[in-house]
């Protein structure tokens, strides 16, 4: 394994859209390897693969120790809003409030190639939202919205 490099929001790379992945086989299970390496290295709660300069669609979460990879996910079905302050392993400093859904449903393939489905809330389901978006070459400084008051977080109030 090995802590890839991050391909900073000032690389047009970064823009690309990545490419569905159509072979399960070690190149892959390699890349989530170091993806995952590099997350926590990086202390991220997630990170896609186009931030390590892979265009596949690709991307992992690191949720309170908790490890997820997901392989072609897609976004079936959301519910609510909230609204929390993101960053980016991409990007660094400043952090910005971003409007996503409060719960997302997200079907996508394990490592083997095997689907399932995970229903995913609050902080969870903002990260599915924000790494998504990195497959499509969004990021979160694209949406940056000021944020209803009851959504500050408590430092700003
Ligand atoms: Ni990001």
């Amino acid at each position: 394994m090995a802590i890839r490099e991050i391909v900073p929001h000032t690389d047009s790379f970064i823009r690309k859209r990545s490419k569905t992945v159509k072979v399960f086989d070690e190149k892959l299970w390699e890349l989530l390897d170091d993806m995952k390496e590099t997350v926590d290295a990086k202390y991220g709660s997630g990170l896609a693969a186009v931030q390590v300069g892979v265009l596949k669609r690709v991307f992992v979460l690191n949720i309170n120790n908790m490890y997820i990879e997901f392989v072609n996910p897609q976004i079936i079905d959301t519910k609510g809003e909230q609204y929390k302050k993101e960053g980016c392993l991409s990007v660094g400093m400043p952090f910005g409030y971003v409007k996503r859904p409060q719960q997302v449903t997200v079907r996508a393939f394990d490592r083997y190639g095997n689907q399932f489905t995970l229903v995913c809330e609050d902080w969870t389901a903002v990260c599915v939202c924000h790494e998504n978006d990195h497959l499509d070459g969004v990021l979160y400084i694209d949406k940056i919205v000021t944020p209803p008051a009851e959504f500050l977080e408590e430092d700003e109030e």
